[in-house]
């Protein structure tokens, strides 16, 4: 029995490398792979968003660019059911994954494209996890389209071109991570 548990231990995690390995072929490395926000970090940009959400009495456009299975979107869309949700991913897994969550929960919307094509101008909150250099061309975009009004969240990775208004300390099974928060001006 623990024979098999292993073997399928390790099958599993071969597939999920070999998925990870062609992701990265196929978006010639330039976009940061599927890893869903998990542990003490989520829950710290979970709480950041909350409060950023609680205090708007009109409904807002929060958006997660690269929204991978949904571990940021759909608690704030199920706690905030007057706000609405959008999420960009260009990845068919977590995509699959979810398009496949989100089918009752009418204030999502989720769209398999690259979010650097898109117009982010009407998001009053901005969530983010990108790393692998795009930062640069992340921070420069935001900053020509977001409003004067909107917040952006970075889940570790600084972005360039914003005004960083915050940093918070948070920690990922021991390791020390950071979430920049940051407006246009
Ligand atoms: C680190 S994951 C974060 C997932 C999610 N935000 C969360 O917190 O659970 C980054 C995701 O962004 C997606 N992604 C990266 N660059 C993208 C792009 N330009 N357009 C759409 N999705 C992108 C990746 O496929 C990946 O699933």
């Amino acid at each position: 029995m623990f024979l098999y548990f292993v073997l399928g231990f390790a099958v599993l995690a071969c597939l999920g490398e070999v998925y990870l390995l062609v992701s990265y072929v196929r978006c010639q490395g330039k976009y940061p792979p599927f890893i869903n926000s998990f542990g003490k970090v989520r829950e710290d940009i979970l709480q950041k968003a909350e409060e950023i959400l609680q205090r708007e009495k009109e409904a807002v456009k929060v958006v997660d660019l690269g929204c991978g299975s949904g571990s940021l979107l759909i608690p704030l869309a199920k706690k905030f059911p007057h706000h609405q949700f959008y999420g960009y991913e260009w990845d068919w897994l977590p995509f699959f994954l979810i398009s496949r969550r989100v089918k009752n929960l009418p204030n999502v919307f989720v769209y398999r494209k690259n979010f650097m094509k898109e117009d982010l101008r009407d998001y009053k909150l901005l969530l983010c996890n990108v790393g692998n250099g795009i930062e640069q061309e992340l921070g420069q975009k935001l900053k020509q389209e977001i409003s004067a009004e909107a917040v952006v969240l970075s889940e570790f990775f600084p972005l360039s071109f914003l005004r960083e208004k915050k940093v918070y300390l948070s920690k990922l099974y021991g390791l020390n991570v950071k979430i920049f928060l940051y407006m246009k001006n």
